[in-house]
């Protein structure tokens, strides 16, 4: 079976920001790739924008750099790449002001999906959507696409929105998680909704708690200006690991359409508990051991001073009828021990055990693995083969996708299936505005309590599983961490 790849209609995706490093790194490979597989053909544009002077030949030839420097997962012939750049065309533009925007105009065909997607800082959303409006080039019928971070507060978010629906409707407006296009993310709805077996089970009757882990081993070197005032929660958790514990907590939606999903994942983020300062634990990475002075996340963020988390774990409760009792143990860090990315839900023990004096029965555990090896493992308790009466033990039901499904080819990048999304007009991957709101007006009062109490986070060693108070936080209600790496 190899995977279908169904057309897009011929698109104009006016990229801006298309020289800085996410388009570089992930959108523009991303395109390629989707251009190499045969998803759109010839009648397709992509127009890069930025402030700075190109000619559309520079930009073709930074292009197919950046295809070579990041794209080469996938076997890429030289020809594949100046055919896919032949679609590029570059006008400089002046977000803040008049300078290129009826270039722009001039380049764009009436009967072509046309999508703006603002690969910049938020600073500059509200005045790139008034002008794509009042220069008319953005119609009744353009996408917008609008990349992370979407505020940095309630407050900045109601007012990007308020920016944005000035001159787009709710149906236009696709704001990117990119945790959302990866394919385990997915594949969590289609685990849960596609399957009679999990769900009867997936309430805190049966659920003792759930864990969900991005683990980075990377720092921050070179974005440590943007990231030190911006920190893990507001990086990670009040975005990429809230859409995960939506996911894992929603209610089943009457149907698979945007709206609704996304009407189920906003009720689980306002029926989440506020959280108490003493159920976090922040942390900040010291340097390596062999890395000398200078590898400290006080000096990548250059900021001696810095009281930024790099670490956070938190104790989230979604206090509703189907999970009141079970706790959402989530945490994300940078420099860990190993990049590791899951879901991983903890059964309760069975009521009653049998097999006394036998071994323990290893409760079951569904887990949901992200990143690396994408697949499903759960843990079961079996006996131990061979004679000598009965012993038990834990074992592992384990589905790696690679390896389970290998005709369906490399696994796709986030960017692949989101872009070719906003093509198609699905919303569905894409954060609704009542939905990011929602996340942040859970998120300020967090980060207000530990800006008010004024505590520097913990440190940690670069390499570690994270600070020792993240230890405590679970260990208080007597579980432990899935550990990360070996
Ligand atoms: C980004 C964050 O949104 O996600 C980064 O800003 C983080 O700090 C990245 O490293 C993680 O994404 P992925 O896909 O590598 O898990």
């Amino acid at each position: 079976m190899v995977s279908r790849v169904i057309p897009v209609a011929p698109f104009d995706l006016v990229l801006f920001g298309a020289t800085g490093d996410l388009a570089r790194r992930k959108i523009l490979p991303a395109l390629f790739h989707r251009f190499q597989i045969g998803q759109f053909g010839n009648d397709c544009r992509i127009i890069g924008t930025s402030r700075t002077e190109l000619s559309g030949e520079e930009f073709r030839s930074q292009t197919a750099e950046a295809i070579r420097d990041f794209g080469q997962d996938v076997e890429t012939t030289a020809e594949e790449i100046a055919e896919f750049t032949q679609l590029l065309d570059y006008v400089a533009v002046d977000a803040r002001g008049t300078g290129g925007w009826d270039q722009i105009n001039e380049k764009l065909r009436e009967d072509a999906v046309r999508a703006f997607y603002l690969s910049v800082g938020p600073s500059l959303f509200p005045d790139i959507a008034r002008r794509l409006s009042e220069t008319g080039i953005a119609t009744p019928e353009s996408r917008i696409v609008l990349e992370k971070p979407f505020g940095h507060d309630l407050a900045s978010a109601q007012e990007l929105n308020a920016a944005l629906r000035a001159h787009f409707q709710e149906k236009q407006i696709y704001r990117i998680d990119h945790y959302l296009g990866k394919e385990t993310v997915q594949n969590l709805m289609a685990l849960r909704f596609a399957n009679s077996l999990f769900e009867p089970l997936w309430n805190s009757s049966h659920i003792d708690h759930v864990q969900i882990t991005v683990a980075e081993s990377i720092g921050v070197e070179g974005r440590g200006e943007y990231y030190d005032k911006s920190g893990a929660m507001r990086d990670m958790v009040q975005n990429h690991l809230m859409q995960l514990l939506c996911l894992t907590a929603m209610e089943p939606p009457a149907r698979f359409t945007p709206n609704a999903v996304r009407d189920e994942k906003v009720k689980v983020i306002e029926a989440l508990r506020p959280v108490p300062q003493t159920s976090i634990a922040r942390g900040q990475y010291r340097g390596r051991s062999d890395g000398g002075a200078g590898d400290g996340y006080r000096d990548h963020a250059g900021n001696p001073a810095s009281r930024t988390e790099s670490y956070i774990a938190l104790k989230a409760e979604v206090a509703n009828w189907r999970w009141a009792g079970t706790p959402f143990y989530l945490r994300t860090g940078k420099r860990l021990r190993e990049r590791v990315s899951e879901i991983a839900v903890f059964f309760r023990d069975p009521p009653h055990n049998i097999f006394e004096g036998s071994g323990p029965v290893h409760g079951n555990v569904l887990v949901i693995r992200l990143q690396p090896d994408e697949g499903i493992t759960l843990r079961t308790t079996i006996k131990d083969p061979g004679p000598g009466g009965m012993r038990l033990t834990g074992a592992n039901l384990d589905m790696t996708f690679a390896e389970e499904l290998p005709e369906s080819g490399r696994p796709q990048d986030a960017y692949e299936r989101l872009i070719m999304d906003v093509i198609r007009g699905n919303q569905t991957l894409f954060m609704r505005g009542d939905e990011v709101e929602a996340a942040w007006a859970w998120a300020d009062p967090i980060i207000a309590g530990w800006e008010e109490g004024g505590e520097a986070p913990q440190p940690y060693d670069s390499g570690s599983a994270g600070p020792d108070d993240s230890l405590l936080l679970i260990h208080r209600d007597g579980r432990r961490w899935r550990g990360i790496g070996s």
